[in-house]
């Protein structure tokens, strides 16, 4: 028995000897030093031998087991030091090597003005409607009829709505202002929405006019609510979107749903208030209009207009670009050239 030790310990010698890497050295534990190895198996079965070759043997198969243990240990390593250096030469890198460039794309500047529109009237109480309250094909009803417009306003004509050929009725919206009415059919006051998005019209394109723009609709009804509220409200928009130095003036005007009416002016980035082609030399540039809402748009989905009152506002968000960053043509927005887009 002592001679089969003295075998297994010189075959692991050699054997581990030849290890050059860290799994053969796993594969030689595994064999010779695990719990079901020769040795163990030797250890265990002591019981079997003679009572005075036990010890012996016993003995000798603990000391090759520690030696080979400790043996083992070392040339782990050995073995790790020589891995981690072919590691670290293999895989060094050079730190000044300029890096991979990935393009990343920017959010668009209508996109942006969009959000920062919102995120102010958010600041001021106003939330924003939900989509099925605001589709952008829509019925006359909702677009004109409940908005009080006349049948033979001009705003109706096929020279200033696009009409659907197949659907009597149904419009490509001209305007958000129907969102106000899905708000107010929705919803009983106080209502306090804004409504983000796209409207179509019938024109001729030009620098100043395109047949899609963006529209952001507002509209506040409550007990009480007055024309005070508004003025405060849309000075406040203007100043936190503007800055507190930009000129501005309020205008009477006239909104078949509004009375009183008013269109908000600012002063004209690109000339400064001369007058320039952009303002078409007036020095103003029309962002909004807004009013009182009118009793019958009120009394039309069923809200009481002497307990209520509201007002609204309609802004073009392209103008609000424009006039922030000095774009002299709404039709950059929708070219997507590149070199236009970066500068965002
Ligand atoms: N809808 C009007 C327009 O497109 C703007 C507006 C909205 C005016 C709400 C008054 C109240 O010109």
């Amino acid at each position: 028995m002592e001679n089969k030790v003295l075998e297994i310990e010189k075959e692991a010698l050699d054997a581990l000897d030849k290890i050059e890497d860290l799994k053969s050295l796993e594969e030689f534990k595994n064999k010779y030093l695990s719990r079901s190895c020769e040795l163990t198996n030797i250890k265990k079965s002591l019981k079997d031998l003679p009572v005075e070759v036990r010890p012996k043997v016993g003995a000798l198969a603990n000391k090759v087991f520690h030696e080979l243990n400790e043996k083992s240990d070392e040339r782990y390593e050995e073995l790790y030091k020589i891995e981690l250096d072919k590691k670290l030469r293999e895989e060094k890198i050079d730190v000044t090597l300029p890096g991979t460039y990935l393009p990343y794309g920017k959010v668009h500047p209508l996109t942006s003005t969009i959000n920062e529109v919102v995120e102010i009237f958010q600041h001021l109480g106003f939330s924003v409607t939900s989509n099925e309250n605001s589709p952008e094909v829509e019925t006359e009803y909702f677009n004109f009829d409940m908005l009080n417009v006349p049948k033979e306003h001009p705003a109706r004509d096929v020279q200033d709505t696009f009409y659907c050929k197949n659907a009597s009725n149904v419009v490509l919206r001209s305007q958000t202002s129907g969102a106000q009415i899905h708000a107010m059919k929705e919803k009983k006051p106080p209502i306090r929405i804004i409504s983000p998005g796209r409207v179509y019209r019938n024109e001729n394109i030009s620098a100043r006019k395109n047949n899609l723009f963006h529209q952001i609709e507002g509209l506040y009804v409550d007990k009480n609510v007055n024309f005070g509220h508004l003025k405060g409200v849309l000075q406040e928009f203007i100043r936190l979107y503007f800055g507190a130095s930009r000129p501005t003036r309020f205008r009477s005007s006239f909104f078949p749903f509004t009375e009183p009416s008013v269109e908000i002016d600012v002063q004209c980035i690109m000339c400064g208030g001369k007058g320039c082609p952009t303002c078409s030399g007036t020095g103003w540039l029309e962002i909004l209009g807004a009013g009182i809402v009118d009793p019958n748009v009120l009394k039309g989905v069923g809200i009481d207009p002497d307990v209520y009152s509201g007002f609204a506002f309609g802004m073009g968000v392209e103008r609000l670009a424009m006039l922030k960053y000095a774009i002299d043509d709404i039709r950059s927005f929708f070219n997507n050239d590149i070199r236009f887009l970066k500068q965002f």
